[in-house]
């Protein structure tokens, strides 16, 4: 019945989703609200396609002995965190070739500058020092490529990835302009879906800068597989603020947004009610409190995560089909692209 559901999504006219995730390191509140918590709540709506992108992942130094570990357990936490796939694929992005084909077509039109000036490449340039790799310049191109190869609509992300969601839409006026025409465009044009709430959460030892993957401090992040004494010592650590009281969006207290932030999400609240409640508030009172939400919060998604890692033949056989669903997708794009840039093809 899965196989099908490319075929019956078309005719049911739903657009498409693309997005994914690097096996660098466990995932994170950020990633999850994010990114993948809106991958959950929109999937019924959409024809998705969520890919753990491992060749991503080794556009830094990476350990080749942890390397596929990590992406099945990315992939586990897409099932733990509710992507169902009664709407939606997922599959390694390494397993299905023509991401690094279509990667390779698009270098040869992606003026070199347009990746310099890349806010994340600059970022990761300098944490790298001498040791660039050319991947890491054209990290964008190949998540253009992910993107593009299966005609996506959507791409929700994190507001950190909306440089290269313009990039990926640059690239697509290029490629058409060059090698296609009006009535029949190479690539079709996606957009970003970004939600305000949870685009950017901060780190819990500095309000100002994002919570990453790659931040020294354990400290600083939650991670989703945090068992609750972590949470709460994490929690009891993190960055305040003297004031008395707590608010959102006051720009001199960062911390305090971002952890009331993550308390109304996690909570299901709304702000209004978030803010009622804890306006009064000391951190003494708020931080057991947002303790035990993020725990409840995070204990299903444990739960169910752990029960899909002892499960491999279901987590292969979820990861074998979504690979061939996007096969089908993918190599139909790569040989249209192929196709207008004036290859021959193969008898
Ligand atoms: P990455 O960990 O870089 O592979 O990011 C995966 C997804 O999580 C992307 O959609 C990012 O935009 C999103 N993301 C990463 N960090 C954060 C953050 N601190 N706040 C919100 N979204 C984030
Ligand atoms: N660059 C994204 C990040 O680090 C991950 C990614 C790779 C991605 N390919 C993608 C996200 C395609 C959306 C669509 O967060």
């Amino acid at each position: 019945m899965t196989a099908l559901i490319p075929f019956l999504a078309i005719l049911m006219g739903k657009q498409r989703v693309l997005s994914g995730v690097q096996p660098t390191g466990n995932l994170h509140l950020g990633n999850y609200l994010g990114a993948i918590r809106n991958w959950v709540e929109i999937q019924d709506q959409y024809d998705n396609f969520f890919c753990v992108v491992d060749l991503h992942a080794i556009t830094v130094p990476h350990d080749p002995t942890v390397l596929a570990g990590n992406s099945y357990a990315i992939a586990a936490l897409y099932l733990a965190c509710g992507i169902d796939l009664a709407h939606s694929n997922i599959f390694i992005q390494s397993h299905v070739s023509a991401h690094a084909e279509l990667t390779w077509l698009l270098n040869c039109i992606t003026p070199i500058n347009w990746l310099q000036g890349m806010i994340q490449f600059k970022e990761k340039a300098v944490k790298q020092g001498e040791n660039v790799g050319t991947g890491l310049l054209d990290y964008p191109v190949l998540m253009a490529a992910d993107i593009l190869l299966y005609d996506a609509d959507k791409v929700p992300v994190g507001e950190d990835q909306k440089q290269h969601i313009e990039l990926t839409r640059d690239l697509v006026i290029r490629m058409n302009d060059k090698f296609g025409t009006k009535k029949a465009p190479v690539l079709k044009m996606p957009e970003p879906m970004i939600r305000k709430d949870g685009a950017r959460v901060m780190s819990l030892t500095d309000g100002t800068s994002k919570m990453s993957k790659s931040d020294p401090s354990e400290l600083s992040r939650i991670e989703l597989l945090d068992p609750p004494e972590a949470i709460a010592k994490k929690i009891k650590k993190c960055k305040t603020d003297p004031a008395r009281g707590l608010e959102f969006d006051n720009p001199d207290r960062p911390e305090c947004n971002n952890l009331l932030t993550l308390y109304t999400l996690l909570s299901g609240q709304t702000k209004e009610t978030v803010a009622a409640e804890c306006a009064d508030m000391g951190w003494g009172q708020f931080k057991p409190l947002l303790t035990e939400t993020v725990v409840e919060a995070l204990r299903p998604i444990q739960e169910k995560y752990a029960a899909v890692m002892d499960d491999r033949a279901y987590l292969d056989s979820v990861l074998r089909q979504g690979r061939e669903q996007a096969e089908v997708i993918a190599t139909v794009t790569l040989d249209r692209v192929k196709t207008a840039m004036g290859f021959s093809t193969p008898v």
